[in-house]
């Protein structure tokens, strides 16, 4: 059950809400920072998880640097302190407007994921009188056991440059004048929870490419795996900080690299998911035949995941068990919310305590692809963000 020291507070904001548990945010950042360096790695957060800018503020005073999909990414990362070198951008369409203002900016690299993208930037670049730095993204064609919406290694997909253009991508950097070559970058995937095959089998990958581009004289200066580690949804409580250390001993244990070569990761999910929860109100209950509806005031409009993947989330009844601790009879639930899809479900037959209207209902690991992939749809508005340490200044909302 999510631990609630400010269920008064709570109980006063209007829903629905995200709210983030600070003190989990800086543990957890906290944690990455360690390993890391433990692990002579370096940690690019991706800002596509959850782009707001007290989180990427967090993470920026521990030293990350910021994995960047869109020329809004890049700007809002330079806004929020991050150092230009530490900015990477990534993205299979980065349009001139983007690429020039990340040029402008003097990003650490453009994560290049086509011919033709590394032409364009080649020409813009001449165009202003400046160098780009660019990395290479390039798809392993790993399977990373995960949904496949959410898979982007593997050789069919559309992300990243495939093994038969590589000759003609060395040819280009090595011809450019513009362009500086800094290294390789890969992501096999999201939600990875098979760490050591999966992981071990994308080093064996990268070992095997690293090799190729340096026999060809390119010296590959740094070695990106990506993001993808996976989180517990069904347990927040039990496992509020997700296994760092397995993926970077993985990564340690399985990829060659020289001792001046620079290993980046690019997590997101794991950085924001447990801290973050979608908080919301039954609106009503509805008995059905053989089903009970329980209607929220958040919808698939807030967070996606569930109807877009059928994704997992804990929901738990605040209300219940908090205010009516001795009534704890379980009743089965869908839990829906109010958008006009059939697919704005966030659970079906659910075993939650007995609920009524008004009852606060928290829907869990909801910090990442949660508010940064709402929308308004229905011209339903945004749910705000309340940090927990920050609380106060919400309850009137
Ligand atoms: C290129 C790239 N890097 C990093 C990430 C972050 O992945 P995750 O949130 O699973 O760690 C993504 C997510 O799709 C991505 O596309």
């Amino acid at each position: 059950m999510l631990e609630l020291d400010a269920f008064g507070a709570f109980s006063k904001l209007k829903t629905p809400f995200y709210y983030y548990d600070t003190a989990l945010l800086r543990r957890t950042a906290d944690f990455v920072a360690a390993e890391a360096a433990r692990y002579g790695i370096t940690v690019h957060y991706a800002v596509k998880a959850n782009s707001s800018g007290k989180i990427i503020r967090e993470f920026v005073s521990r030293g990350f640097g910021a994995d960047c999909v869109s020329g809004a990414e890049v700007l809002l990362a330079d806004s929020c302190g991050v150092p230009a070198e530490k900015i990477f951008f990534a993205g299979v369409g980065k349009s001139d407007a983007e690429i020039s203002d990340a040029l402008r900016i003097g990003i650490g690299a453009f994560n290049c994921e086509s011919l033709q993208e590394m032409e364009v930037i080649d020409d813009m670049a001449a165009g202003l009188g400046v160098k780009a730095r660019v990395a290479l993204r390039i798809n392993p064609d790993v399977d990373a056991h995960t949904h496949r919406y959410i898979t982007t290694g593997l050789s069919e997909n559309k992300f990243g440059i495939y093994s038969h253009e590589f000759d003609r991508a060395i040819e280009l950097l090595k011809t450019s004048e513009r362009l500086e070559f800094v290294g390789l970058q890969f992501h096999i995937g999201s939600q990875i929870t098979d760490i050591e095959n999966v992981i071990r089998a994308e080093c064996g990958k990268i070992n095997g490419i690293t090799e190729h581009f340096e026999s060809r004289g390119l010296l590959v200066r740094s070695i990106d795996l990506g993001g993808g580690l996976g989180v517990d949804y069904e347990d927040p409580d039990g496992n509020p900080v997700p296994d760092f250390t397995a993926w970077f001993r993985t990564i340690g244990e399985c990829l060659r690299r020289r001792p001046d070569q620079i290993v980046h990761v690019e997590p997101g999910r794991a950085m924001v998911a447990q801290c973050g929860t979608l908080v919301s109100r039954v609106l009503f209950v509805k008995c059905g035949k053989t089903r009970n509806f329980l209607v929220l005031d958040a919808g698939m409009n807030d967070l996606i995941r569930p109807a877009l993947y059928g994704a997992y989330h804990k929901i738990e009844n605040l209300s219940a068990y908090y205010e009516r601790g001795s009534d704890v009879r379980d009743c089965a639930y869908d839990v829906v919310g109010p958008v006009c899809e059939s697919s704005d479900v966030f659970g079906e037959h659910r075993i939650l305590r007995r609920s009524y209207r008004g009852d606060l209902i928290a829907i869990r690991s909801a910090g990442a692809y949660g508010s940064a992939m709402s929308s308004r749809y229905n011209l339903r508005p945004p749910a705000p963000d309340v940090f927990s340490d920050e609380i106060v200044n919400f309850a009137n909302l």
